[in-house]
């Protein structure tokens, strides 16, 4: 079944770019890592998990330690928090790519006639694009059922346990109990699998280059960012984040005060820390975003919408002609005009599952994929040169790619805190489905 499957995907998706990820895995690496001084591809990832491990229910460790392969030497909860930590397996899935090539369309979405910034629709009339359930807002329901399954929740429960719990002494924070079992069979390799791909799939779909497909979700694009030639994918994975950890303000190089008043105790996000590079960031993003400006928001960045929206009209056509064509082209070396001909023409369009009442990706990811409109490619900020007429094609390759980091593009993004609010959001929405999943009533 996974062979016959794997032999359709790579015939599919060869048509589709073959890594995408939240960083520049597969292109070049932008920055040394060995000493970790400078953020590299994984740090969005492990950023997310970070924030996400901060907001973990206490009975949800022992249970990642678990599905991490991890024995805790000391079952004290400071203990727990430090050893079963998400981040060292956020980017597994993208590690392991090379090994299950099947798995490499699950790290996107992409819809037939999304155009950023001239057509943001997601999916528009077109639908989407791509090969039936492998796609990163149905590979995220694949992995969260599977480990509904295993710890006995139901998505369709509603028997009174929509409710927000404490963690702690203090209200911390944002916690839906599912009602798992107290305790699940041993968690074998099909939960592992399952729980590293939704690590990684959730913080994935909270960068909006994963939800388009012009221009490859932007590696196609190049850019000058700080000085060198880059493209716009590997600028939003890597050196927009970059920037922001250069930028944090130095108190925040030390622990936050610990106010009473605040949901999270300041020891609680310490243990969570590292020594990682982006720690001071993620102390700002708590403190300045989390804790304050957003901490009413939070609750609905959690929630799923009472009716889930229909997110897909149900597939037209399939055609025979969409695989050997994609084995033919690859329609992302052609002008774009040319791309919209050959998709239409021959690629399958495919329908989506409906989002669940407790992890609905397709709600949670509309928002984050008009970011592509008004932040990512706004026609305004980056008008000409990512873009060229089709009769311009030609000359395109010899024109000046645009400089991205000008004021005016660099300031939209840093007034609305779109990277922090993004990296929230991630880690938030992750630690939500996780304390859904494995949390216990009665801890
Ligand atoms: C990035 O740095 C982290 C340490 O923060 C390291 O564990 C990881 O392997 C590095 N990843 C890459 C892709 O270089
Ligand atoms: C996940 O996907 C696999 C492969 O397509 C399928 O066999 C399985 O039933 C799916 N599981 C869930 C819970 O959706
Ligand atoms: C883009 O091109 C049009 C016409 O060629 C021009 O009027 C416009 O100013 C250009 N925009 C930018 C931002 O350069």
């Amino acid at each position: 079944m996974r062979l016959r499957l794997a032999l359709l995907i790579v015939a599919a998706s060869s048509a589709l770019p073959s890594v995408y990820a939240w960083g520049a895995a597969g292109t070049v690496i932008f920055y040394p890592s060995a000493s970790a001084r400078r953020p590299n591809a994984s740090s969005g990832h492990e950023i997310v998990a970070t924030i996400a491990q901060i907001h973990l229910h206490p009975s949800v460790l022992p249970v990642i330690c678990d599905l991490m392969d991890i024995e805790p030497s000391d079952h004290s909860e400071a203990s727990l928090r430090r050893q079963c930590h998400l981040a060292p397996i956020a980017t597994w899935a993208d590690r392991e790519r090379m090994r299950m090539r099947w798995s490499s369309a699950m790290h996107h979405i992409e819809a037939v006639d999304d155009n950023p910034g001239d057509d943001c629709q997601y999916p528009g009339a077109g639908g989407w694009a791509g090969t039936k359930r492998i796609n990163l807002l149905d590979a995220i329901k694949n992995v969260t059922g599977i480990l509904a399954d295993w710890s006995g929740v139901d998505e369709h429960d509603n028997s009174g346990r929509t409710l927000l719990v404490p963690t702690a002494p203090r209200r911390a924070t944002f916690l839906r109990v599912g009602g798992r079992s107290l305790s699940p069979r041993p968690a074998g390799p099909r939960e592992k699998e399952a729980f590293k791909f939704l690590v990684h799939f959730i913080g994935e779909f909270h960068q909006p280059l994963h939800l388009t497909r012009r221009q490859r979700g932007g590696h196609g694009a190049l850019v000058y960012f700080e000085g060198r030639l880059s493209n716009l994918h590997r600028v939003w994975g890597t050196g927009l984040l970059a920037r922001l950890i250069r930028i944090v303000p130095p108190q925040y190089s030390s622990p936050l005060p610990d106010r009473s008043d605040l949901p999270i105790p300041s020891q609680q996000i310490e243990l969570a820390l590292r020594h990682a590079i982006y720690d001071p960031l993620v102390r700002r993003v708590m403190w300045e975003g989390v804790e304050s400006k957003w901490i009413n928001d939070i609750d609905d960045w959690i929630s799923c919408p009472a009716v889930p929206t229909a997110p897909a009209p149900e597939s037209q056509s399939t055609s025979i002609l969409s695989i050997v064509s994609g084995v033919l082209s690859n329609p992302w070396t052609l002008p774009r005009a040319l791309v919209k001909i050959v998709s239409s023409a021959s690629r399958e369009r495919v329908d989506i599952l409906p989002d669940g009442p407790r992890v609905c990706p397709y709600a949670w990811s509309t928002p984050v994929h008009a970011l592509n409109c008004k932040y990512v490619w706004p026609p305004a900020l980056i008008a000409n040169a990512t873009k060229p007429k089709v009769e311009e094609f030609s000359h395109a390759r010899a024109a000046r790619p645009p400089i991205l980091d000008t004021p005016a593009y660099m300031a939209a993004l840093d007034d609305n805190l779109v990277l922090e609010k993004l990296v929230a959001q991630g880690g938030l929405r992750l630690a939500g489905v996780l304390n859904w999943l494995f949390a216990t009533k009665e801890a």
